[in-house]
């Protein structure tokens, strides 16, 4: 038998990137996988759902929808998460908002929606996808560095809250990933954070993809309040 046979696995912003890698690795392990993005990837056979996470509605609508194909929900991966960066000085409202509306409130809306099921079904596996930024901070990334480090604090409080219902809750602290996100950071910066991993290499989507199986699987079940650092060793 399959890792995740018989488990529904919902992976926000799974489209893409990160993301996409997991969906694929989950469903290698026998997971149904719910997709929730805003465009289907090309070729996939996952469950999608078109959803903004910054709507609310949209995830309830996700995850009922899920619930009639799969009977549960077993397994919530916050990953969707964007940037729009900005030397703080220079930074608009607009986009201090965007970022905390989809990294932030985009992760209490996905997580609102599967709540009730994992605690009415006493089991569930929350992972937060927060970063490096947020142990460190990084110029130009002030709205999201902010909301990787909530998302430390809220994994925290959830994994107390929750624990009674046998719903783990933990986060992932990827380093530098290759993929789209990072493509607007100028490559001599890249550069200087890959000299600085242990590693000397920049990660890939599916390093961070084995963090969150791992996290999700039954290997992992007295870990909760905890961030697993995906970073190749980043120090600085
Ligand atoms: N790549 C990195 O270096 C890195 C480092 C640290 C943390 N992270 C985090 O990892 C996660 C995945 O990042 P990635 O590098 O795969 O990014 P990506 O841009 O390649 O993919 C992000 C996916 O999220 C989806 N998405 C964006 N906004 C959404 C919304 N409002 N609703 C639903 N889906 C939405 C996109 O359509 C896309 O499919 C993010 O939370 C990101 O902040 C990435």
């Amino acid at each position: 038998m399959k890792k995740f046979e018989n488990k529904t696995v919902v992976i926000t912003g799974g489209a893409r990137g990160i993301g996409k890698a997991a969906a694929d690795l989950f469903q290698e392990e026998g997971a149904n996988v719910c997709v929730w993005d805003f465009t289907e990837s090309d070729g996939s056979n996952h469950f999608f759902c078109k959803v903004d996470v910054s709507d609310m509605a949209q995830c309830i609508e996700a995850a009922k929808a899920c619930v009639e194909k799969f009977g549960s929900i077993h397994v919530l991966v916050n990953n969707a998460g964007i940037t729009r960066d900005a030397l703080f000085a220079k930074m608009t409202e607009e986009q201090w908002n965007k970022v905390i509306d989809v990294n932030l409130n985009g992760v209490f809306n996905a997580t609102k929606a599967v709540v009730d099921i994992m605690i009415q079904q006493k089991y569930g596996r929350i992972i937060n996808t927060s970063s490096v930024v947020a142990h460190y901070g990084n110029v130009g990334q002030a709205n999201y560095a902010v909301t990787k480090g909530a998302l430390i604090s809220f994994t925290k409080t959830l994994a107390k809250e929750l624990g009674k219902y046998n719903i783990n809750v933990n986060a992932v602290s990827p380093g530098f990933i290759a993929t789209d996100i990072i493509k607007t950071i100028p490559e001599q910066i890249i550069q200087a954070f890959t000299e600085r991993t242990s590693l000397k290499r920049m990660g890939n989507p599916e390093d961070v993809a084995k963090a969150y199986k791992f996290l999700a699987s039954e290997e992992s079940s007295y870990i909760t309040g905890s961030v697993i650092h995906v970073d190749g060793g980043l120090s600085f």
